[in-house]
């Protein structure tokens, strides 16, 4: 039976560390602020949005909401980020996606600044990532990296596959994975011999969006095996990219859906949160 990866707890663990660090700030009368924006009322949005403002409000720090109507022009949106810029109160700026149709996604993200980039979607940010230079890190490939750490998983000289090759997730996960001295692979749906790919992974990250997609024929027996979908089975049920009841018995390792890598990306929001703070302190 694989070694199951709590990433509840490890999320929890990590927000408790920012929590008591946002405290020691606060005593000396910084306050870490987080601005969250959303245009429209995409269910899913709503609901991401909500769990990072319960995540703010349980480290300590501030949020400030912009819940912005569907029809909004994406010049006042892009005004907005410029404002939030300029204010010296506000350590992260967070536009929450999709965007509606008529918005440059592009556009809005190279707006915010990259001192306060804590998605780390900013193109300037994605280039200090592949240079080794300091930026922000994206949450969920970051937290990936603290799941494996945390767990005493070893990525120095280890076979990694990355399946999926998303700006979000895919791409920065690759270059993590190889900032650890991994040796990485990344495949996507064009990739000849998927399955033969996928089996030379000590580590196996999925981000594929095809529900239960990876069966143990994918599996390297002992391999950790890091699931990033979230998805809807037959039953309308919660599910990963990884058919988990199939390969529990082939992996040494493994993340649940829910309850793995999720919980993670929104600890390292707070991670990222509290860092720009730290940043703007030391005046860098
Ligand atoms: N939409 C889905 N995931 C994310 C995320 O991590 N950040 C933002 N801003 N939007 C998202």
């Amino acid at each position: 039976m694989a070694q199951i990866i709590d990433g509840k707890s490890i999320a929890a663990a990590i927000k408790d560390e920012v929590k008591r660090e946002v405290e020691a700030l606060s005593q000396k009368g910084i306050t870490v602020t987080l601005a969250v924006i959303q245009v429209g009322d995409n269910q899913a949005s709503t609901v991401y949005v909500n769990n990072k403002k319960k995540a703010c409000a349980y480290t300590g720090i501030r949020s400030l909401a912009y819940e912005l109507p569907e029809k909004t022009g994406q010049e006042e949106l892009l005004s907005l980020i410029q404002d939030l810029n300029k204010r010296e109160d506000v350590d992260g700026i967070l536009v929450q996606l999709p965007l509606p149709a008529h918005m440059d996604e592009d556009a809005v993200i190279r707006t915010i600044s990259p001192a306060k980039d804590v998605d780390g979607f900013h193109p300037e940010s994605v280039g200090a990532l592949c240079i080794g230079q300091s930026g922000f890190l994206p949450c969920t490939p970051a937290g990936i990296i603290e799941l494996l750490k945390r767990s005493d998983i070893s990525i120095a000289g280890k076979e990694c596959v990355v399946i999926g090759r998303s700006n979000i997730v895919g791409k920065p996960m690759a270059i993590l994975l190889l900032r650890e001295n991994g040796t990485v692979t990344v495949a996507h749906s064009q990739t000849a011999n998927l399955k033969e790919t996928a089996k030379r992974a000590d580590i196996l990250v999925v981000a594929i969006g095809k529900a239960k997609m990876i069966t143990r024929d994918y599996v390297k027996p002992g391999a950790a095996v890091i699931d990033v979908g979230m998805d809807r089975d037959e039953n309308n049920k919660l599910c990963g990219d990884v058919d988990y009841e199939d390969v529990i018995g082939t992996a040494g390792a493994i993340t649940p859906v829910p309850g793995g890598v999720g919980p993670m990306t929104i600890a390292m929001l707070m991670k990222n949160c509290l860092e720009s703070a730290q940043r703007r302190i030391r005046g860098i």
